[in-house]
């Protein structure tokens, strides 16, 4: 066995999972930034400690100096959904990127595993670049419901009490749950055109009353005091009517006389 030098080693990992909890969160704000319901709700990530690599090449017989080939999880990333049909969406986004390369999948959502766990788990290849040149690492990406996470966490710290022996009482009582969080799951898809109506009006009207708001901001410059503050009492008033319809509206006419009076100014 040569001497593993476990920094150098796992140092490549770290970078992917860094590199792609950013790259997953800003999908999430792409969406968002466009007023638009993100698929991704959270974005989780962990590097597998040397503790619980030892405790895995142990457990599962795997020669020491060939822990990289044979675990596939030493870079985790979580991406978590609100409802089971954003979970296709997010498998279809990480297949089109290109710098991903999907090696395998597993779909414990559409048969989950007898302990009741659901989620969607692929493992990628994803290429870092460490000083000492590029390097290709395994990534396990699991992608779950918030309420399948809520499920898979209290499983796991359970395990992790009863040295992986849950007793039989327990386990009932986790398979009991994981049968309710399917119904959860299945029930929120029926409601999921209403949240989503509700989830993009919200943006939406974050989004206007940014874009009013800004449009004002750039019109202090061209125009008086009291024009200002006619135009800032003017929008007050119709958000407190809530009308996204009259928000936009208005929104549009300030772009007018903002665009009007950029024009005005460049000319004198
Ligand atoms: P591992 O040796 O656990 O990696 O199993 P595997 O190589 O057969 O892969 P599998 O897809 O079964 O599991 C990969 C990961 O999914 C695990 O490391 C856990 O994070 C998670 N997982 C799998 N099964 C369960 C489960 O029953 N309960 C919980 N809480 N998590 C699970
Ligand atoms: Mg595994």
């Amino acid at each position: 066995m040569e001497i593993m030098l476990w920094r150098e080693l796992l140092e490549p990992y770290g970078m992917a999972v860094d590199e792609l909890m950013l790259k997953f969160t800003q999908v999430r704000d792409g969406y968002r930034k466009r007023g638009l319901y993100s698929p991704i709700e959270q974005v989780d990530g962990r590097l597998k400690t040397i503790s619980s690599i030892l405790d895995k090449v142990q457990r599962k017989n795997i020669e020491i100096d060939h822990f990289e080939e044979q675990l596939d999880d030493i870079a985790g990333i979580r991406i978590i959904c609100q409802f089971v049909e954003d979970i296709e969406k997010v498998v279809e986004i990480i297949h089109d990127r290109e710098d991903l390369k999907v090696i395998s999948e597993k779909d414990y959502i559409t048969e989950s595993k007898d302990s009741g766990y659901r989620s969607y788990h692929m493992i990628v290849l994803y290429k870092v670049h460490t000083i000492d040149g590029p390097r290709e690492v395994k990534v396990e990406i699991q992608i779950r419901t918030l309420a399948m996470n809520f499920w898979a966490t209290v499983e796991h710290s359970l395990q992790y009490k009863y040295d992986r022996d849950i007793p039989d009482e327990i386990r009932e009582r986790l398979t009991n749950a994981s049968d309710a969080i399917v119904i959860l799951d299945s029930e929120m898809s029926y409601v999921r055109q209403e949240i989503l109506d509700a989830q993009n009006s919200f943006l939406l009207e974050a989004n206007v009353v940014s874009d009013i708001l800004n449009n004002i901001q750039n019109l202090v410059r061209y125009s008086n005091k009291r024009e200002i503050k006619k135009i800032q009492d003017e929008f007050f008033r119709i958000h407190k009517t809530g009308n996204i319809k009259d928000l936009e509206r208005f929104n549009k006419e300030l772009d007018i006389i903002a665009e009007g009076r950029r024009a005005q100014s460049l000319e004198e």
